[in-house]
């Protein structure tokens, strides 16, 4: 086995033991006049557990059989020795492409991810809840169960929320590994629901040693968040009184920044990129300081003329920014939606996971991050203002 082919079918069976494989492809057939197009492979939970489902697409039909993993991984190499070209991961972190040329050469190439990540397709049975409602004290006291532990009526879409947060952080949590506690600090933390919801999956799934801080400048949510944690018995959960901005915590190993408002948002990416933390998780709410600084002079002003536009357009420069300036600080990062628009219109989650200490594509992203703000006129993000970029 040739070595790229050797690190591509490495990480195809990490990605699957992991969970995160979003799916495989087989393409380019070697054999022109083949009635077999191209074979789709996916993860599939099944009652005897995890299987690699193998979507065979024919001209005319397609046929699906499953594999345990072993059988799976061997039927992939042979039929990149026979039938296939081409091969594509597309992973919750990463796409790869392992390609062998007609005359023998082989390539193997790493691009960023490119679909939404994986989380919830085994979790989707009400019973496989990440968090469970029975005996849960905090969603008792936050009013999301009733006393017989059963989810209220009016509070359902918050329970689907707390757990697709999680699922979403799952894959993310998974891939981190401390040796010794884990410091997350969960800036602008509010009422406490999906702070609870973090400490409870840590600590109770899995098995984490964690000290969990949650920053709050409005003090009768930190008094009420401090009494729950003490009635769930959640030792290592503490709220504290402050803001994002100045809080003093030892360390930041995970940073989380959910609906912290506008430039709060940077604050908190800022102090995750200072802390070094490993994970940097934030769902940004109301954009307003790069909107303010749109001056668009090219072509591009009949874009942001229509006031809806302009709002969603600064949304997505803003964010934008914050992802490639955290890319430029060696975190690989990625965009995707939170929740679906129904039930918030902040539904963006952007996650960074500290990758390097110093990206080699730095000042290629300076210079992009340089070139979108002429083009709407903007003097500085905030971000670049706290690092001093
Ligand atoms: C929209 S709530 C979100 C609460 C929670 N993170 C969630 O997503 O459910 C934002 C919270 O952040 C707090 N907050 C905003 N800016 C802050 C700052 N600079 N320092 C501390 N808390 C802040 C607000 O008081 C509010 O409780």
């Amino acid at each position: 086995m040739n070595l790229q082919e050797q690190i591509f079918f490495e990480k195809l069976n990490s990605f699957i033991n992991t969970k995160t494989l979003i799916k495989l492809t087989l393409t380019a057939k070697r054999d022109k006049t083949s009635d077999l197009k191209s074979i789709i492979v996916t993860l599939v939970n099944l009652k005897k557990g995890f299987s690699l489902s193998f979507v065979y697409r024919h001209n005319t039909k397609d046929i699906t059989k499953n594999y345990n993993f072993e059988e799976g991984l061997d039927l992939v190499k042979k039929a990149l020795e026979s039938d296939f070209y081409s091969a594509d991961i597309y992973s919750n972190t990463e796409n790869i492409n392992y390609t062998i040329t007609p005359n023998g050469k082989y390539h193997l190439k790493t691009n960023e991810p490119t679909l939404q990540p994986i989380t919830t397709f085994f979790h989707d049975r009400v019973k496989d809840r990440l968090i469970s409602a029975e005996k849960n004290v905090y969603l008792r006291e936050l009013g999301i169960t009733n006393a017989n532990w059963e989810i209220r009526r009016e509070m359902s879409d918050k329970f689907k929320q707390i757990n697709k947060y999680i699922e979403l952080l799952e894959p993310y949590l998974n891939e981190l590994s401390f040796s010794d506690q884990i410091h997350v600090a969960d800036m602008g933390a509010g009422k406490g629901y999906l702070t609870f919801a973090l400490y409870d999956f840590l600590t109770n799934n899995q098995k984490k040693n964690v000290k969990m801080t949650g920053v709050e400048y409005r003090d009768e949510l930190v008094t009420t968040c401090n009494s729950i944690a003490r009635k769930s018995n959640f030792d290592n959960l503490n709220f504290i009184q402050g803001t994002i901005e100045k809080t003093a915590l030892d360390r930041i190993d995970i940073l989380i920044a959910l609906h912290a408002c506008d430039t709060a948002t940077d604050e908190a990416i800022y102090r995750g990129i200072k802390a070094d933390a490993s994970l940097i998780v934030c769902a940004p709410c109301c954009h307003k300081q790069i909107r303010k600084q749109f001056n668009v002079t090219n072509e591009l002003h009949n874009v942001v003329k229509f006031g809806i536009l302009k709002e969603r357009q600064a949304e997505i420069i803003t964010d934008s920014l914050r992802a490639l300036i955290m890319e430029a600080h060696g975190y690989q990062t990625n965009v995707f939606e939170f929740i679906s628009t129904e039930h918030t219109p902040k539904n963006v989650m952007i996650v960074g996971r500290k990758i390097r200490e110093r990206n080699p594509d730095r000042q290629r992203l300076f210079d992009s991050i340089a070139a979108i703000k002429q083009l709407f006129g903007i003097e500085k993000h905030y971000l670049e203002t706290l690092l001093e970029i």
